[in-house]
């Protein structure tokens, strides 16, 4: 693999931050998000209108947003509820009058609210946030910003429609890490007490607004979609976003298209730390270990015995369980879990349906770990054929090149000493 040639067409070096934000991308950050025009030529390239697209690890819902907008039907689930939550607000078009009339009222709610005392005191239960939960906010925030920010929530928590109250969880979502001590640019949880905090309405108007805006354009582009043009025959696209694991996919036998997906690594993110502001504060979790211990590519998890059908997959554990039993039993578990989730997709895929996985290779612990060719051994074994693999750099304006150990922090300089993904591969499978 080492051989392929990287190609440059994939790169998508020329998008500008305006262009990866397009639509709904912009609602929310997410780690190791797809750039939508990659997405969008996997799904064009593929499948037909009407086809479903499937991403078992849907993240922030990149995938989804992109087969619904390009006339396709879309599946996608995440063990995160943060990633549902973020998923279903990128994925609704709202009528643009509707949603105003809503924004509007907040906003006013809120202006009158800040001139009266009235919210001296956060009734945590009355927001359904527990005690382990609230201590950890007061961690995080102070004590007036989490008097604004369980204002704004308390006020979300009465709008009815169930899409808008989703579109304002997800802007209330977004600025909390602007709005706590949270190093921002940290992949680890670190406080940083130099840093000057966004006020949390300010935060919130501004960025209801800006996605507002964004959703009218979406909505533009659905209703076009939608009614069709011309024949006026289009099917209407439909989306189904779940909270399920990716090896328990609700779908039948042999009804996929496409899946395009781009699966976690093993102990890079942790997820449930990254996104623990929003689980705190939308009462996801009451514990973070529980909430951990869900996410394939954690370290935080149960040992399990387990045969691995890749021979490099096996190599690599041992290789890495000589230096480091910890990370390597995490490695074990991670390719493991993986086999699974390569299974199910067998199982849901039509015949002569393509599976495009999006990864790179990594390291730990200066091993190797060759993501890409482990998967495609792995399934192979499982019945599928390699069609495709393509090398893509990762321009470094999206990822940058590497990963200082001692702060988890990403960096472009010599002294952090841990390579991330400066190419990435797409490994276009098929059901055969
Ligand atoms: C690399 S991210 C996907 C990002 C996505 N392509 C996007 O554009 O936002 C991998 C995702 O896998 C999810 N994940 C981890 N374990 C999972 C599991 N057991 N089942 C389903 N999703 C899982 C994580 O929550 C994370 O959102």
């Amino acid at each position: 693999m080492q051989s392929i040639e990287v190609d440059h067409s994939w790169s998508f070096r020329e998008a500008s931050r305006a262009d990866t934000s397009y639509l709904t991308h912009g609602y929310h950050r997410y780690p190791a998000k797809f750039i939508p025009q990659l997405a969008a030529r996997v799904i064009r390239e593929n499948t037909d209108a009407g086809d479903l697209v499937c991403d078992p690890f849907m993240g922030s819902g990149t995938t989804l947003v992109e087969a619904i907008v390009n006339g396709r039907r879309a599946y996608g689930t995440d063990i995160n509820p943060v990633a549902v939550m973020i998923s279903k607000a990128k994925t609704a078009p709202i009528n643009p009058a509707k949603l105003r009339s809503e924004v509007d009222s907040v906003f006013d709610y809120l202006q009158a609210a800040k001139h009266k005392e009235n919210y001296a005191q956060v009734d945590y239960s009355a927001l359904g946030i527990a005690a382990p939960s609230r201590e950890r906010i007061n961690y995080w925030f102070s004590e007036k910003q989490q008097r604004d920010l369980a204002l704004i929530l308390q006020r979300i928590r009465l709008v009815q429609d169930q899409a808008i109250q989703n579109f304002l969880l997800c802007s209330f979502s977004n600025i909390l890490k602007g709005c706590s001590i949270w190093m921002l640019k940290s992949v680890k949880p670190t406080r940083d007490w130099q840093k000057k905090v966004a006020p949390a309405c300010r935060s919130f108007v501004l960025q209801t607004e800006k996605m507002t805006r964004k959703n009218a354009e979406f909505w533009q582009v659905m209703q076009g979609i939608c009614v069709g043009a011309g024949a006026g025959i289009k099917p209407e696209p439909e989306c189904i976003v779940d909270s399920r694991d990716a090896r328990h996919l609700a779908l039948r036998d042999s009804s996929v298209d496409l899946i395009l997906t781009s699966p976690p690594y093993v102990t890079s993110y942790e997820y449930a730390d990254l996104h623990q502001l929003t689980a705190l504060w939308l009462g996801y979790t009451d514990s973070l270990k529980d909430f951990r211990s869900k996410f394939i590519g954690s370290i935080q998890k149960q040992d399990i015995e387990c045969k691995l059908y890749s021979k490099l997959a096996a190599d690599t554990v041992s290789r890495l369980k000589a230096k480091d039993k910890k990370e390597g039993s995490a490695a074990e578990r991670y390719f493991s879990e993986m086999q699974q989730c390569f299974e199910e997709m067998y199982r849901v895929l039509k015949l002569g349906g393509r599976a495009a996985i999006v990864i790179g290779d990594t390291d730990l612990k200066k091993v190797q770990i060759k993501n890409a060719e482990v998967f495609v051994q792995t399934m192979e074994k499982i019945g599928f054929l390699t069609r495709n693999i393509i090398k893509r750099p990762v321009p470094s304006k999206i990822l940058p090149l590497t990963r200082d150990l001692r702060t988890g922090r990403f960096a472009k300089v010599a002294s952090s000493n841990r390579l991330a993904y400066p190419t990435e591969y797409i490994v276009m499978m098929e059901k055969a």
